[in-house]
C-alpha cells in the first residue's frame, strides 16, 4: 500500500460506534485513509481518519460532505461502505406508520443517497461500494418484518447495481452479518417499547405470548464482536475481485440453511427454533 496521501480512501457512514467504529479502526490499521461519517461528526479524526457529519437521509448534507472530500484531493475513492441502518421490530399489525417509514429511510432511501452521491467518486477509483445487509434479508423473522424487509430491499438494490456498475470497474458487495453485540438491539428494543404503549392494549396482548417465545429464542443468541465484519469489509475492500456477499458470523450458517428451504419447511422451522409452535393458537 502507498505511504503518503495517496493512499487508498474509503467512506464509511455509521462511523460512531459498533460495526462502523470498528470498520474504521480496521481499514485505518491496514493503511486505508477513512472518511467517517457520523451523524453528530464526533468521530475522533487523526492522520488517517477524517471525519464528516451528515443524516443518510439528508441529500444536501451528503452533497455537502462530498464538497469536503472533493476539497481534501480526494476526487476517487477506493471503497464506500453502506453501513448506517437501524431495527424497526415488533408485530407488524402494530408498527406505527411512522417507524416503518424510518426503517425504509435509513436503511433502503439512506444507502440509495449515498451511494448515488459518491458514486463519481468511486467510479473515479474503480472502487467498491459495500452495502451492509442481514442474515434476515434472506430468511425474515417473526416480529423482525420492517427490519428484514429493508435489508431485502438492499440486497435487491445490490444485486441490481452489481450488474449496472461493472462495466464502470466498480464492484458492488453485501456484507451480511449475524448477530453482533452492538447497541443497535437497545436502542430497537427502546423504539418498540415507545411504539408499544401507544398501541391499543388489547391487539398488544394478543401478540403477548408469541412474542415473548421470540424474544426468549433471542435471548439465547451469542452476539459476535463487530471486529469480525470490520474484517470482512476490509477483505472485500482488499481484494482484487471481491465476492458478491461475505456472510459473517455463526449463526449465519442456519440462515443460509433456512434461505434454501422450500418455504413452509423454512416456516416450520422457524416456528420450532423461536417457539412459536408451542404458543396455543388463538381461537
Ligand atoms: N449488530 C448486528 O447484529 C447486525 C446484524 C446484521 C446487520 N447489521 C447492520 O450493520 C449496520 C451497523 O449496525 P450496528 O450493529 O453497528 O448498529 P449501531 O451500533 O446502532 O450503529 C449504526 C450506526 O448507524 C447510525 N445511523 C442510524 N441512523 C442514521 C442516520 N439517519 N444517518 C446517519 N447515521 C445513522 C447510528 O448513528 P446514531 O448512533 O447517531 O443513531 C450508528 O452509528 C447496520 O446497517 C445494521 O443493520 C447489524
Amino acid at each position: 500500500m502507498a505511504s503518503d496521501s495517496k493512499r487508498p480512501a474509503v467512506l464509511v457512514t455509521g462511523a460512531g460506534g459498533g460495526i462502523g467504529a470498528a470498520t474504521v479502526r480496521a481499514l485505518a490499521d491496514k493503511g486505508f485513509r477513512v472518511y467517517a461519517a457520523s451523524r453528530n461528526g464526533e468521530v475522533a479524526a487523526s492522520a488517517d481518519v477524517h471525519p464528516l457529519a451528515f443524516d443518510v437521509t439528508d441529500r444536501g448534507a451528503i452533497e455537502a460532505a462530498a464538497e469536503q472530500v472533493l476539497a481534501r484531493g480526494d476526487h476517487a475513492l477506493a471503497g464506500v461502505v453502506n453501513n448506517a441502518g437501524l431495527i424497526v421490530q415488533g408485530p407488524l399489525e402494530l408498527v406505527p406508520e411512522a417507524e416503518l417509514r424510518r426503517q425504509f429511510d435509513v436503511n433502503v432511501i439512506g444507502t440509495t443517497l449515498v451511494t448515488q452521491t459518491f458514486l463519481p467518486f468511486l467510479r473515479a477509483g474503480k472502487g467498491t461500494l459495500v452495502n451492509l445487509t442481514a442474515g434476515t434479508a434472506r430468511a425474515a423473522g417473526p416480529f423482525y418484518a420492517p427490519i428484514s424487509a429493508s435489508k431485502a430491499a438492499v440486497q435487491s438494490l445490490s444485486d441490481a447495481l452489481r450488474l449496472e456498475l461493472a462495466h464502470f470497474g466498480v464492484s458492488v458487495v453485501v456484507i451480511e452479518p449475524g448477530a453482533m453485540d452492538t447497541t443497535i438491539f437497545t436502542k430497537a428494543a427502546a423504539a418498540a417499547e415507545k411504539a408499544g404503549a401507544s398501541a391499543p392494549k388489547e391487539l398488544v396482548s394478543l401478540y403477548k405470548a408469541p412474542q415473548d417465545a421470540v424474544a426468549a429464542s433471542m435471548a439465547k443468541l451469542k452476539p459476535s464482536s463487530p471486529t469480525l465484519v470490520a474484517d470482512a469489509i476490509v477483505k472485500a475492500l482488499s481484494a482484487k475481485k471481491p465476492k458478491a456477499r461475505y456472510t459473517v458470523g455463526p449463526d449465519l450458517r442456519l440462515l443460509g440453511l433456512l434461505s434454501r428451504l422450500p418455504l413452509r419447511t423454512r416456516d416450520r422451522l422457524v416456528a420450532g427454533v423461536t417457539g412459536l409452535a408451542k404458543v396455543p393458537a388463538v381461537h
